[in-house]
């Protein structure tokens, strides 16, 4: 069974339905609102472990209702969660979800506790990481951790996954050397490397971009047209599985988990992981909400 570590965010969500976004200024009606579990980090853990992978998460809440609420999820799933610890000062990370109706979400975040993790955080979960056949990180949590947790993994030949996300410039080279698979949606791409992605010259062109600024391996993800690889000397393209979508919060999220779960070390079976995670993304965007909306590894059949 792959062992994996995911370093990351935990927050409640809190989804708010409406017809479109609102103007500047404009008062609108919801036509309904709720709350699921959600987080990039919470919701990649919560995939791998799904997937059927033994799975620890390293992440930090609040002592809050949010908090017990979270922590009965991931006991729930058996998430090793020996590495989420309590902040006393900051609450537990939320997302306020604006949802439409055609599934499009624009999200805003209060990072709570999520922004208090540190290295000697990191440093305490060494042995975990250590262990580990693969790291999963995002941008949720601060950069100094994910550094220092990547470092801690590529000195014990665990393999590094990057999910640039949410999106920024400007990441530290020593990040992306240290990633040994970096995975952004199209913006994200965009962001990091000044290059549109539209299509698969665009895609191709990202992608060594990244490579030039010491990436050694690619996977850009284009929603509902599916996903792109490259890995130096091998590329390749993955169709999406056309699917009604709901809602597309945590589809990148599902893909990363899953993905970590089938890939081997060598990176050998990469078309067959991105398919068995791309067709796991495409049961989560069929219902609404993050971590509710993520399958279980038996009802993900290729
Ligand atoms: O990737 C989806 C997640 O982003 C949501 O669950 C929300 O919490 C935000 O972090």
């Amino acid at each position: 069974m792959k062992k994996i570590v995911v370093l990351g965010s935990i927050n409640v969500d809190i989804i708010l339905n409406i017809a479109r976004l609102p103007l500047p200024g404009e008062t609108m009606a919801m036509s309904d609102r709720s709350t699921a579990g959600g987080g990039k980090g919470a919701n990649q853990a919560i995939a791998a472990v799904r997937a059927g992978a033994d799975t620890s998460f390293i992440a930090k809440i609040g002592q809050d209702r949010s908090a017990d609420f979270m922590l009965d999820t991931f006991k729930y799933d058996g998430l090793n969660i020996d590495h989420v610890t309590k902040d006393d000062k900051a609450g537990t990370g939320q997302a306020y979800i604006l949802l439409d109706e055609k599934g499009q979400n624009s999200i805003l975040i209060y990072g709570g506790a999520n922004q208090t993790i540190t290295t000697k955080n990191i440093q305490n979960a060494s042995e975990t990481i250590a262990e580990a056949d693969c790291l999963i990180t995002e941008f949720e949590t601060p950069l100094e951790a994910t550094i220092e947790a990547f470092k801690i993994a590529k000195e014990n030949n665990v393999l590094t996954i990057l999910n640039p996300a949410p999106a920024k410039t400007n990441i530290p080279e020593e990040l992306l050397q240290l990633s040994d698979i970096i995975v952004p949606n199209e913006t994200e791409a965009e962001a990091i490397t000044g290059i549109k992605v539209t299509d698969e010259a665009s895609m191709v062109a990202a992608a060594n971009k990244l490579h030039t600024m010491g990436v050694k391996n690619v996977i850009i993800t284009v929603g509902a047209n599916g996903s792109f690889y490259s890995l130096g000397e091998k590329s390749g393209f993955v169709n999406a599985f056309k699917v009604n979508t709901v809602d597309t919060t945590a589809a990148g999220d599902t893909f990363i988990g899953y993905l970590a779960s089938a890939l081997d070390a060598d990176l050998s079976n990469i078309e067959e992981a991105m398919k068995f995670a791309s067709k796991a993304s495409s049961i989560t965007v069929q219902t609404q909400g993050a971590q509710n909306s993520i399958p279980y590894v038996k009802n993900v059949n290729i």
